[in-house]
């Protein structure tokens, strides 16, 4: 149950176990957070199996909270995917007399491995039905599915994420006292810190005392491979924060500070992938885009160079220009996100090089990566990404100065850039927020402008703020206001202006000015007040890596007005962390 809550950040829809002999089964809508051991509705068992849901297949309802059971009620099932071919599948199950009791694609793998299991009664039978009714998958999907009559739970995977966990060893057996099967690691890290990540294409097997590992097209066994990991399980937890997003926010100065002190080894590998290569190529989804977006201007300032960049969903479809020289950079802090996974399977296709920015060693990116640059900036489980935001900014400033033969000034900028969003985060700074939050907090639209490479801080503040506050927000290229954001100005609307100390700030002032002449509240993020500003938020100059201090203000602001609001502002309605679907 601890895990799972551990895991909710993944999806909060709805939430159910399946445990002990029977199964039992406990599903419900809404959120896990406030359920325990102690409602007596779940109780110990020597294995079970859990999931927390963000729905695709069918609506938020208890019927369709996984696990799902077959028509017998013995076999457990959770998924994560899509299981492309479910309505053949679901039709030839139902033709055969199997009653189904979800809308979703996951119960036909339940009622396959049902009719698989006739006459099975032993481990060896049951993995051999499972792997065969994986292979009939269509699609990217993870499944595990639990039977208690032979006292085994196996997952396969291929496309999303699973990962083992290897418990710690009993004094007298020697060997591991308890397994874990889930698809991140925080679910068990307060228990275990030795993990076996499996690979597309593998299957676990965790039986009584005993773990295998299976390769899915022959069944045939693998020799496991147990990592450490360095994550400590505190870093997971909420420690003296109210709320997970405050948390990471706060810790930006710290990851900062460690970035600056990136192996040069390690930055230098890459530097010389991006000099060999023939058209280097971005993509990410979501905040990670707006890092991707970014890092086109600060390689065009400090290395002189082009680099292209596109949204992961969009990205197959400029797949043609790809060739074995190309190199496409992916930047995802869980290193799962389906789009980005999708754009990296197509590079791999043409042959051309792939680099990795994430948060997550072992993740599927970095299995598919020539080479990989760890975030290093611990667990982030808000689902608004802030901490990965800078990390990546951080990076990106650096491989862009070490292009340009200036790797050390790069690093004195990150460096410069931890201290200032130190400065920012002092209690005065926030407390100006926070109150700047109250006075905002009922407004219908936000705007916010910027230039240059201060135009993704725009877009990743007006996310931000949407996605928490559920405020309508928009960013804008400064320069496109007069292209038709501006009919939108009235009187005493807020927008947030980021005017930096470089070339873009004379022209970001006229915007602002512009927008003050039609009624705009303006809330200007600058390291020098000005006299368009109603507000000024300041920030300091910290030269090109600007973006990195700019957007910190904008993340207090949008964690304020969730709370203000009174929203939960580490799981906003529809959202989730990790999109592992397309
Ligand atoms: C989801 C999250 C965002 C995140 C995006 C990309 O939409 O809610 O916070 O930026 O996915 O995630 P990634 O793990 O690839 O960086």
């Amino acid at each position: 149950m601890e895990a799972l809550k551990r895991l909710e950040y993944r999806g909060y829809d709805s939430w159910g176990v399946a445990f002990g002999e029977g199964p039992n089964l406990v599903k419900k809508s809404g959120r896990i957070s406030g359920v325990s051991f102690a409602d007596g509705e779940v109780a110990p068992a020597f294995a079970g199996l859990g999931h927390t849901r963000w729905a695709t297949h069918g609506g938020v309802t208890d019927a369709n909270a996984h696990p799902h059971l077959d028509c017998t009620g013995k076999i457990a099932v959770v998924h994560n995917g899509i299981i492309e071919n479910w309505e053949e599948l679901r039709r030839g199950l139902e033709e055969r007399g199997h009653t189904f009791r979800s809308e979703t694609d996951t119960e036909v793998v339940s009622h396959l491995v049902e009719e698989g299991m006739e006459g099975v009664a032993d481990l060896a039978g049951f993995v051999e039905v499972v792997r065969r009714v994986f292979n009939q998958l269509e699609g990217l999907n993870a499944i595990v599915v639990y039977s208690p009559q032979i006292r085994a739970i196996i997952g396969f995977r291929n496309g999303s994420p699973m990962v083992v966990g290897v418990g710690p060893l009993d004094s007298r057996s020697g060997s591991p006292r308890e397994y874990f099967l889930a698809s991140d690691i925080p679910a068990f890290l307060p228990y275990t810190d030795r993990v076996i990540f499996l690979n597309d294409g593998e299957g676990a097997i965790l039986s009584e005392g005993e773990l295998k590992l299976i390769d899915a097209a022959t069944g045939q066994e693998k020799l496991p491979q147990i990592e450490k990991i360095e994550w400590a399980a505190e870093e997971a937890e909420l420690g003296e924060h109210p709320h997970y997003l405050i948390k990471e926010i706060s810790e930006q100065p710290q990851v900062l500070a460690r970035l600056a002190e990136y192996p040069e080894k390690d930055l230098k590998e890459v530097i010389s992938l991006i000099k060999k290569s023939f058209g280097t190529y971005f993509t990410a989804c979501g905040t990670a885009a707006h890092s991707g977006l970014a890092a086109t201007y600060l390689f065009a300032d400090l290395a002189h160079r082009h680099v292209n960049f596109a949204v992961g969903s969009e990205f197959y479809f400029l797949e043609s220009f790809l060739t074995p020289k190309s190199l496409l950079i992916c930047a995802s802090q869980s290193g799962e996100t389906m789009d980005t996974m999708e754009a990296a399977r197509a590079a791999k296709k043409h042959h051309a090089k792939i680099v990795a920015l994430t948060n997550v060693r072992g993740s599927s990116l970095t299995r598919l990566a020539d080479d990989t640059l760890l975030l290093n900036c611990g667990p982030e489980k808000a689902v608004l990404a802030t901490k990965s935001y800078t990390a990546k900014l951080a990076l990106f400033l650096m491989l862009a100065a070490g292009i340009g033969g200036k790797l050390e000034e790069g690093r004195q900028g990150v460096a410069k850039a931890a201290r200032g969003v130190k400065e920012i985060l002092d209690d005065k700074n926030v407390a100006k927020i926070r109150e700047l939050a109250k006075r905002l907090k009922d407004v219908d639209h936000l705007y916010a402008i910027g230039r240059g490479v201060n135009y993704p801080t725009a877009l990743e503040a007006a996310l931000k703020i949407k996605e928490v506050s559920y405020i309508h927000a928009e960013g804008f290229a400064g320069g496109e206001l007069k292209h038709g954001v501006i009919a939108l100005i009235e009187e005493g609307t807020p927008c947030l202006i980021f005017a930096a100390r470089d070339k873009t700030e004379s022209s970001i002032l006229s915007n602002a000015k512009e927008l003050k002449s039609r009624g705009g509240f303006i809330i200007g993020v600058s390291p020098e007040d000005n006299e368009v500003f109603d507000i000024w938020l300041k920030v300091p100059d910290v030269g090109p890596a600007s973006p990195i201090v700019n957007v910190v203000p904008a993340q207090l602001l949008a964690y304020y007005l969730a709370v203000e609001r009174g929203l939960d502002p580490d799981k906003p309605r529809n959202l989730a962390k990790s999109v592992t679907v397309k």
